[in-house]
């Protein structure tokens, strides 16, 4: 028989490290994870069988099995679940394909604090590695289902692994755990002691819907011989089907970790039960932090699908929108067939109508979070705002269920966000519009230019720094009968009618002194811009740039960009300060007969700080800086 010795990944060997030098303090939980491992491997094969016709395969007797060498302190976990070819062992056990693993190890790494980085393996989760904080070795024997022959893998946990062929391995997958001794200083317990693994899995699985046995010593009756008889440790309740007031949170919790493989706890829990036509009960939750592959592309949803307390499907991406693709759980359908597929799902008018029912629960109760557990909602919000805002874009029916439960950053708290209805009740008398300004972060938005006149007149302005932002409130345009409204875009007027009245003369004044400039540099800044005018909106800064009210934003126009539309350039209004001496001197400076290159280099000075000031991108930056490096020597 050959046996190869093969190197882990990279990634798999930092974390594998990790785990032998134990960074992790509750020990137990390795058990959890190789029988979550086993009965996700037993609903794997149920399916298969019921997909694939002619994979012939005993289906009868789906369990797990514990077994004990006390001598040899082994601790194997048996399944006869679908088991894996070879391929599959080096693929999955040898690599770590989740996202955001190199950032996880880069921030651990850097991570001084033990408990931090605690808190951070718990919110990434470890798996199968779990098994090498007790284990000194490990050994797997796995036979696919379907295939005749099977593979035994075998490592330390460090760096490097052996895999061989077996010709005679039952199908499906042992775990074997050569146990490291116990240490109680060490949270290691005895993993041999019958009393010890009942606790665990009494603890960490209970629910699981597959027996877990394991053969027990009684003592003999009255002198009579001890003798050995198989238990079933977990009791397979459902916990979706019991009734709340009949379940511990701390069974919740459990189930929550099994179903997310998220090693926190939840932050809230939905249970609900449809009556009816279309029998369900969904069990649901909201996480307690965002998984760090929130936003990336192959992010899954969490909602897995059982007909009549039979697995079918991970991922259901039929019963839960994009947006909340964070909420983790359980719907058991009872009137679905056992193999439906997807496609077919996805049209099945109950199951729209159970989706429907979902969403609402779900918005209701973060809802709830807002009014009456603050706490909860603001952690909710921070770890999942940016998420559930997508949903302003194109989830219509519950528009104004999300727009009650968001909440955005305001200048009217350095600290706290603020809600819509919060903002509406602060408005001045007169202001019809609600007024946001967007941006990379608080700090170059509340700098920018186009803030001055807000700031000046004591007007508030929400600020908005996500990127789903831009699009929501283009989107949904108003909020209680007031438009939301940019501060970057189209005129604005702040004034009161009386000021107002006294500032026209002023005006005219101005307009007529500008003339001429304005009309010289639209034509001097022609490629850049497509308007020069006078601003209402600058106390301190010469010039800024906005857009039409209709025009796409910088942001926008990148993003487009980026996912391979084609855009048009989108030319921008340059608006001027006239009481800055910068531009005023420039009029004079026309007046005066000033030289055309040095006016045009001053115009093009002026646009590109307007740029640089909100944060935006110049489009030649080492002209800016040649032209501006030049007038500074001059100055000196
Ligand atoms: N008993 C088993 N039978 C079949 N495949 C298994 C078994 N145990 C592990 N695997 C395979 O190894 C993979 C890695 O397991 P691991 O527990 O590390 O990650 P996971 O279960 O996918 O996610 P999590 O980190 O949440 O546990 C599994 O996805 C599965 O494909
Ligand atoms: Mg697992």
């Amino acid at each position: 028989m050959r046996t190869e010795t093969l190197e882990f990944q990279a990634e798999a060997r930092q974390l594998l490290r990790l785990m032998v030098h134990s960074i992790y303090s509750n020990k137990d939980v390795f058990l959890r994870e190789l029988i979550s491992n086993a009965s996700d491997a037993l609903d794997k094969l149920r399916l298969a069988s019921l997909v694939d016709k002619d994979l012939q395969v005993d289906t009868s007797d789906l369990h797990i099995a514990i077994e004990v060498d006390k001598a040899a302190r082994t601790l194997t976990v048996r399944d006869n679940g679908i088991g894996m070819s070879r391929d599959e062992v080096v693929q999955v056990i040898g690599t770590i394909a989740k996202s955001g693993t190199a950032e996880l190890l880069r921030t651990l790494r850097e991570s001084t604090d033990a408990a931090a980085s605690q808190e951070l393996i718990g919110q990434f989760g470890v798996g199968f590695y779990a098994a090498f904080m007790v284990a000194d070795r490990v050994e797997l024997v796995t036979r696919r289902a379907g295939e005749t022959g099977g593979t035994r893998w075998e490592s330390t946990g460090e760096g490097t692994y052996t895999i061989a062929p077996v010709a005679d391995a039952p199908q499906g997958t042992a775990v074997t755990l050569h146990l490291k001794p116990a240490d109680a200083d060490d949270n290691l317990h005895d993993y041999t002691a019958e009393w010890t693994i009942r606790q665990i899995v009494k603890r960490y699985s209970d629910f699981i819907a597959h027996p877990i046995r394991m053969e027990v010593e009684r003592p003999g009756a009255e002198g009579g011989e001890p003798s050995t008889e198989v238990q079933t440790l977990n009791s397979m309740k459902a916990l979706w089907a019991r009734s709340r007031d009949e379940v511990e949170p701390a069974e919740y919790h459990e189930f929550y970790k099994h179903v997310s493989h998220d090693w926190a706890d939840p932050l809230e829990i939905v249970h609900m039960r449809g009556e009816g036509t279309f029998e369900y009960e969904a069990l649901l939750f909201l996480p307690s932090h965002a998984p760090l592959d929130l936003f990336s592309p192959q992010g899954r949803r969490g909602v897995q699908l059982y007909v009549k307390r039979v697995f079918i499907m991970d991922d259901c991406e039929a019963l839960m929108p994009a947006y909340l693709r964070f909420v983790k759980g359980v719907v058991d359908a009872h009137d679905l067939s056992l193999n439906i597929s997807r496609e077919i799902l996805q049209q099945d008018r109950q199951i729209q109508v159970v989706r429907r029912r979902l969403v609402k629960k779900v918005l209701a109760t973060v809802k709830d979070l807002k009014a009456n557990q603050p706490e909860k909602y603001r952690t909710f919000w921070a770890e999942f705002g940016a998420a559930v805002k997508e949903g302003l874009i194109d989830d219509t029916e519950n528009r104004d269920a999300l727009l009650e439960i968001l909440s955005v950053a305001s200048t009217h708290d350095a600290a706290e966000p603020t809600d819509l209805a919060g903002y509406v009740s602060r408005m001045k008398d007169g202001q019809t519009d609600i007024y946001y300004a967007t941006g990379e972060n608080r700090a170059t938005i509340e700098n920018s230019p186009h803030m001055e006149a807000f700031r000046a007149k004591g007007y508030e302005v929400l600020l908005l720094t996500d990127a789903v932002d831009e699009v929501w409130v283009e989107r949904v345009g108003e909020y209680d009968g007031k438009t939301l409204r940019s501060i970057a875009k189209g005129q604005v007027d702040l004034d009161t009618e009386e000021e107002r009245k006294a500032a026209e003369a002023e005006r005219e004044r101005q307009r007529t002194e500008y003339a001429d400039l304005l009309a010289w540099m639209g034509g001097a800044l022609a490629d850049q811009v497509k308007e020069i005018r006078l601003s209402s909106r600058l106390t301190t800064s010469p010039a800024c740039v906005v857009g039409d009210a209709h025009d796409l934003t910088p942001t926008l126009e990148k993003m487009y960009r980026a996912m391979g539309h084609e855009v048009p350039q989108v030319k921008r209004i340059l608006e001027l300060n006239p009481s800055h001496p910068l531009v005023s001197g420039l009029r004079k400076a026309r007046e005066q007969g000033g030289t055309e290159e040095s006016l045009t280099e001053t115009a093009e000075l002026l646009y590109g700080m307007a740029l640089l000031a909100e944060g935006g991108e110049l489009a030649d930056p080492s002209r800016f800086t040649r032209v501006l490096a030049e007038r500074l020597a001059r100055t000196l």
